[in-house]
């Protein structure tokens, strides 16, 4: 078994790792967003909780949620460690800390838009869980967004997380498909295309929950 991690924390194993956690991560996003969609149906929060309620009662939920929390664990350690690893190469190499030609300000700042992504993360699953575990398991979890979002501070934090997740999936997508070798020069514009589209999707859908309920949604 030795041999697998070893392969793994090669420099090409880094980097693989990175980009399969990366499109998990982007996949999860997707699946997350069309559920939350449920919360814009203007039925007192119904259909939302029946939604949130269905998926706790899964079975599988649990298993899921141990295989996204290690998808994550695993895509922020390797990614800090190649941003160090990264970082120290430059310094010792040049002794001034220019960046890359032809390197976006996207690509520049992906781990401070992870960095912010995960401090959201963590407000984000405390709250959910916290209100989960103490209320039970007839929680009204529509309320919880709700009122959540009505508290601008709260909002405004989210809207701005949600906008650095977006420029963080915009490179993301990408540099995940050119980890693979898909960086044909035909093709390649229309995968950068697709990341700035998914990226925006991204942004806004999420975005557009805390505007929908400080706008006085029900
Ligand atoms: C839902 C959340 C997230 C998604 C969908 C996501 C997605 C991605 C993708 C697709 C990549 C490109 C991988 C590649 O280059 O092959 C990436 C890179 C990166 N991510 Fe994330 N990420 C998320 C959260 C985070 C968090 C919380 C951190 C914490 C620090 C983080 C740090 C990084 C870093 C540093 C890189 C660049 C690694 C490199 O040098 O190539 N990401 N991310």
């Amino acid at each position: 078994m030795s041999w697998f991690f070893r392969s793994l924390d090669s420099s090409i194993g880094k980097k693989i790792l990175m980009a399969l956690t990366g499109l998990f991560l982007i996949l999860f996003l997707m699946i997350h967003l069309a559920g939350n969609l449920a919360l814009f149906k203007n039925d007192g929060g119904l259909a939302f909780n029946n939604y949130s309620s269905t998926l706790r009662s899964l079975p599988v939920i649990p298993i899921l949620e141990i295989g996204l929390g290690l998808g994550f664990l695993l895509h922020i350690i390797q990614g800090v460690r190649l941003w160090w690893l990264n970082r120290s190469a430059r310094s010792e190499k040049y002794k001034i800390n220019t960046p890359s030609k032809g390197s976006s300000i996207f690509s520049r700042t992906m781990v401070y838009t992870g960095s912010i992504t995960f401090i959201f993360l963590v407000i984000h699953l405390r709250s959910y869980w916290y209100t989960v575990i103490t209320e039970g398991h007839e929680v009204d979890l529509f309320n919880l967004v709700k009122t959540s979002f009505q508290d601008p501070v709260y909002s405004g934090f989210y809207i701005v997380a949600m906008a650095l997740l977006g420029f963080h999936l915009n490179h993301g997508f990408q540099s995940a498909f050119q980890t693979f070798g898909w960086n044909h020069v035909k093709y390649f514009p229309f995968i950068q295309k697709a990341g700035t589209l998914y990226a925006i999707l991204m942004a806004v859908g999420f975005a557009s929950m805390p505007v929908y309920f400080l706008l006085g949604g029900q």
